[in-house]
């Protein structure tokens, strides 16, 4: 029997990516095999994010050409899955006609009842948000090129509600993955030859795993369960330190990371743990928002500018070679000139080797929508996030520049786009490093030493 044909676009972050290849795993289990052919399809799905206005926007466009397909191939079914699914379900129903099936990102396990359902000529629909639901025994089908580097899930959802943000509405409460199945998936990744996992969370910080005793319930999520003191004596209590410890553990040539870490939860036991093991990565994910005490606090972000610059420091201290990268809003509700002009300042002297910057798009359900006036001018949002850019590209090459000369062990990930001759790999600092392929191959560790550099890119040669 011919197998039907699954075509996936994925939008978003990293989530959405592992969420992709455990859908794909789920619908072999149905005969289903992937294409990278959208007019070859039987089934597409969409993956998609709500973080900004933007991102639906594309999403919408995107919607409108399956609808286009499907009067090529009256037998399509398009589906619409992730984070706009669980929050513009009824939306989607009403005006995109095309539209089959709509899954939210916790029932992704019910997809072949509701292809069912779209069989028997009705839409299929499911957006229930779960307070357990890891798939912590699916394993996902990788849909990477390179197989060097694999992104690991260890916990959905999230309880922070930023005054901002949309993520604890689309992915519903925070909820830890079982260790066993993380390492299980792991190790399985090493054999296959991957070389790098990035262990995702929405705030990994608060990764916290309870084993139950037999017969009870067990507790996974950022629950309270006593002071520190006890967590520490009782062994069955895992946090984001162990999980590392024991992820790091498995091969000292596989490297790790994880994204994204709070501020307010990055602890220095964390940062002891990864400067006792090499192969923990060298670079920390630590979105800031805003250098403006008032306005974090607007956004409810839990810690002040004082607080982002200690735990800044803390990192210098305990892993000196370390680069740390960031994430900026700007044009946020009621940020003036001196508010703005604060986040610069903050970014001088946190010399970020990277940032992503983001003008503030105002999203529907969420404190800010409520209680606050979305009132800087889209002009000025723009201005000013021209200007953060600007000066992040300055430090961006402020960062790499310092490389000159140095050498660095870099892991290789596949061809350089530019030229078939070169590779392009990453230090464990997170810079992307371009160098002669001399018969290297992605997954080998090579040696390299600097000796040029754009903002985004190191130029190497191979030594030894
Ligand atoms: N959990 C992560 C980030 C998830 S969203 C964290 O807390 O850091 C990724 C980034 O998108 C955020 O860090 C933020 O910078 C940006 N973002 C989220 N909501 C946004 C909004 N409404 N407008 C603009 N940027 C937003
Ligand atoms: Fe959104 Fe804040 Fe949760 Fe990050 S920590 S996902 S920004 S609510
Ligand atoms: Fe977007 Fe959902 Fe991720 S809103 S950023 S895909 S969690």
């Amino acid at each position: 029997m011919t197998k039907k044909k699954l075509y996936v676009e994925t939008y978003g972050c990293q989530m959405n990516v592992v969420d992709s290849e455990v859908v794909v795993a789920i619908l072999q289990q149905q005969d289903y095999e992937v294409t990278d052919r959208m007019d070859k399809a039987d089934l597409i799905l969409v993956n998609t994010c709500s973080i900004r206005e933007n991102a639906e926007q594309k999403v919408n466009q995107r919607i409108r050409e399956f609808g286009r397909q499907k009067k090529k191939n009256v037998n399509l079914v398009v589906g619409v899955i992730g984070c706009m699914a669980e929050l513009l379900k009824d939306r989607l129903l009403e005006e995109e006609r095309s539209v089959d099936l709509v899954i939210g990102p916790d029932a992704y396990r019910q997809l072949p009842e509701l292809l069912q359902e779209v069989d028997n000529g009705q839409k299929g629909i499911n957006t229930i948000l779960s307070l357990e639901e890891t798939y912590a025994d699916v394993s996902p089908v990788r849909l990477d090129k390179n197989h060097v580097s694999s992104f690991v899930s260890i916990m959905r959802g999230c309880n922070n509600f930023c005054a901002y943000c949309v993520v604890p509405f689309t992915r519903g409460r925070e909820r830890s993955r079982d260790p066993e199945t993380i390492e299980r998936e792991v190790r399985e990744l090493y054999e296959k030859g991957y070389r790098e996992v990035t262990l995702l969370g929405q705030n990994v910080n608060s990764y916290h795993w309870e084993e139950a005793a037999p017969g009870a319930v067990k507790h996974s999520g950022n629950q309270s369960f006593g002071n520190e003191k006890d967590n520490k004596k009782n062994p069955a209590v895992l946090h984001f330190e162990d999980l590392l410890e024991r992820i790091a553990s498995i091969a000292p040539d596989l490297r790790i990371r994880f994204a994204t870490s709070h501020p307010k939860d990055l602890s220095d036991r964390l940062l002891q743990t990864m400067a006792k093991h090499p192969n923990l990565c060298r670079s920390i994910h630590l979105p800031v928002q805003s250098g403006s005490t008032a306005v974090l606090k607007r956004m409810k972000r839990g810690y002040t500018r004082k607080m982002y610059e200690e735990r800044v420091r803390s990192i210098r201290k305990y892993l000196p070679e370390a680069t740390i990268s960031t994430d900026i809003i700007t044009g946020f509700c009621g940020e003036t000139e001196e508010e703005h002009r604060e986040t610069l300042d903050l970014m001088k002297w946190a010399g970020f080797d990277f940032a992503y910057m983001f003008k503030y798009s105002e999203r529907p359900g969420t404190y800010a929508a409520k209680k606050y006036v979305d009132d800087v001018p889209d002009t000025v949002k723009r201005r000013r996030l021209n200007e953060i850019i600007q000066l992040q590209g300055e430090m961006s090459l402020e960062s790499k520049k310092q490389d000159a000369g140095k050498e660095f062990e870099v892991l290789a990930e596949g061809p350089s786009k530019k030229s078939p001759d070169d590779l392009v790999g990453r230090t464990s600092q997170n810079k992307v490093v371009v160098f002669g392929a001399n018969g290297l191959k992605p997954g080998h560790y090579v040696h390299v030493r600097v000796t040029g550099c754009t903002s985004a890119t190191l130029f190497g040669e191979v030594i030894g």
